[in-house]
């Protein structure tokens, strides 16, 4: 792609990264922090000259003036004709003139959505007539629950608390089928999130929902229990959603970008109303640190700067991030979308075909489950795939023998994918351990290294770190974006699939229909039904 950023690559295959770790200085030259988070990439194969030449690419491709017409409002989302200011929700960083005219119907929908989220933490419903709650059922998918998921799983009501929440997303039934017997519908409100009401899988779990509600109470008390959250409020009242339990989600928020906005009601009420205005709070500091931070300084540049690194340069075709707290067990679900759903292109702005590789293939896993699992491959397999370390310092328990091993894990993981072992240390190893057949077990036992990979680490869990480090990756993707002339803010490639399965439907019911290749598996499926 890059012939100079190439030449330097190549040169820098001479320098094994256990040497330029060796460097006392590496970790503050190749570091930088906000707020309680840190970025330490040090164990990314660069140097400073190459660190030098990567952010020149921040002037020669644009990257600023991309930044500033993101904040600025201006229609970044091409296709669509829209800007994405879901940066607006959390932070006073766009100006009022260059607000879109809907602004303050959306801050007023975060601001109503957070008084309804403020009593069912308290476990009732808002309004005169007192009712208890004790389960949200929250229905959506993608970007209509991905977000929401993961910030109640990290910072949500534990165990034992309520309210508690469920999450129906797929259009598979069993999720459902198993949920609903156990709730009480007296206590049980449901949340329908789809930004366009008319997402198939979030409006047939909807009407089961409302139909189950209906089976026990009387019609003005399943309307209580029903909310929506959209940007096609009459079709959410149409429904039979109370307009004044419909949250308004403008067009400029994207459906990835929307757990800043109302979206988040469920998670709000679990996690309570002063957490989630900690999460927006983040999530605007690093929103700042992105539009002042000196390049060299600016966490989300430096981090699409080494994405761009690794994918173009260096070729590598995945990407994986693995967080050391359970509490972000999902972090990789949402960023899959995050980052494949906005950057998994191949044509740019103006729609010719890239000459460069786009988004990489994404994937994760809690650690250390993942050490047990994905790791094998990560250290000793043919393709490398650059990896983000995710660790919290101070735990919200008490067990520090637990946490010490923990992060001893991650640290270690992130050692030897950089430094590996070299054979003869290797050979030496397996000699004082007695091996037999040392010199024939060598390939199979030795580390090459040189393994890529950066380490996030939040000083605690607070709703403020983890809206700085949500932010981040979000700022991180746009980068790339700018880097490789590409919309961030579309997803064209969801809706083919999405036509043809009325179809395919109808194949499935025995009519005929006219779909190259999938006869026989019809007739397959319909036999065995
Ligand atoms: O199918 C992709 C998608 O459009 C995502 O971008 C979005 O987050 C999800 O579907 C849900 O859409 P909606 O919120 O309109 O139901």
């Amino acid at each position: 792609m890059d012939k100079v950023l190439q030449k330097y690559n190549n040169d820098l295959k001479a320098r094994p990264m256990a040497e330029m770790l060796s460097d006392p200085g590496r970790f503050d030259s190749f570091s930088c922090r906000l707020g309680g988070l840190l970025m330490d990439y040090s164990r990314v194969h660069i140097d400073e000259a190459a660190k030098t030449a990567l952010l020149e690419r921040v002037h020669t491709r644009g990257v600023l003036k991309a930044r500033d017409r993101l904040f600025a409002g201006d229609a970044v989302n091409l296709t669509e004709k829209r800007p994405a200011l879901h940066m607006l929700l959390r932070g006073n960083c766009v100006e009022q003139a260059q607000r879109p005219k809907d602004a303050e119907r959306a801050l007023q929908s975060v601001k109503d959505m957070l008084d309804v989220a403020g009593a069912l933490h308290e476990g009732r419903l808002s309004g005169e007539r007192p009712a208890a709650v004790t389960d949200i059922i929250h229905i959506g998918i993608g970007g209509s629950l991905l977000g929401t998921q993961l910030i109640h799983e990290a910072l949500g009501s534990r165990a034992g608390s309520v309210p508690r929440l469920h999450f129906l997303g797929s259009v598979d039934a069993h999720a459902r089928e198993a949920l609903l017997p156990s709730l009480d519908p007296r206590t049980t409100i449901m949340v329908a999130a789809s930004k366009s009401f008319t997402t198939g899988d979030t409006l047939l779990h909807a009407r089961h929902v409302r139909d189950w509600l209906a089976q026990s109470l009387d019609d003005a008390e399943v309307a209580r229990r029903l909310f929506a959250v959209t940007g096609a409020d009459q079709k959410a009242v149409a429904f039979g959603i109370p307009a004044e339990n419909v949250f308004y989600l403008p067009d400029w928020v994207g459906g990835r970008y929307s757990l800043w906005s109302a979206v988040s009601l469920s998670a709000a009420a679990s996690m309570g109303p002063k957490a989630f205005k900690g999460l927006l709070a983040g999530a605007a500091d690093m929103d700042r640190h992105f539009l002042e931070a000196e390049p060299a300084d600016n966490m989300p540049i430096l981090m699409g700067l080494i994405g761009v690194w690794h994918r173009n340069v260096c070729g590598f075709g995945s990407w994986a991030v693995f967080p050391y707290d359970s509490r972000l067990r999902l972090l990789h679900s949402h960023l899959q979308q995050v980052i494949m759903e906005s950057n998994g292109k191949a044509v740019t702005t103006d729609g010719s075909p890239c000459d460069h590789a786009t988004s990489p293939v994404v994937f994760g896993e809690s650690g250390t489950e993942a050490q047990h699992s994905v790791f094998q491959a990560l250290h000793q397999g043919t393709d490398v795939v650059p990896v983000n370390f995710v660790g919290v310092i101070r735990p919200s328990h008490g067990d520090t023998e637990a946490h010490s091993e923990l992060l001893a894990n991650m640290l270690a993981q992130a050692t030897a994918l950089a430094c590996g072992r070299s054979s003869s240390e290797t050979l030496e190893q397996m000699k004082s351990d007695g091996v037999s057949g040392a010199e024939d077990l060598l390939p199979h036992r030795v580390f090459h290294g040189n393994r890529p990979s950066e380490v996030l680490m939040l000083d605690e869990l607070t709703p403020e770190n983890l809206g700085r480090l949500l932010a981040l990756y979000e700022h991180k993707v746009f980068v790339e974006s700018a880097l490789w002339d590409i919309n961030a803010f579309d997803q064209w490639g969801v809706e083919l699939g999405k036509q043809l399965a009325p179809e395919v439907q109808s194949g499935l019911a025995g009519e005929a229909v006219d779909l190259p290749g999938l006869s026989g598996l019809l007739g397959y499926i319909r036999a065995r039904s």
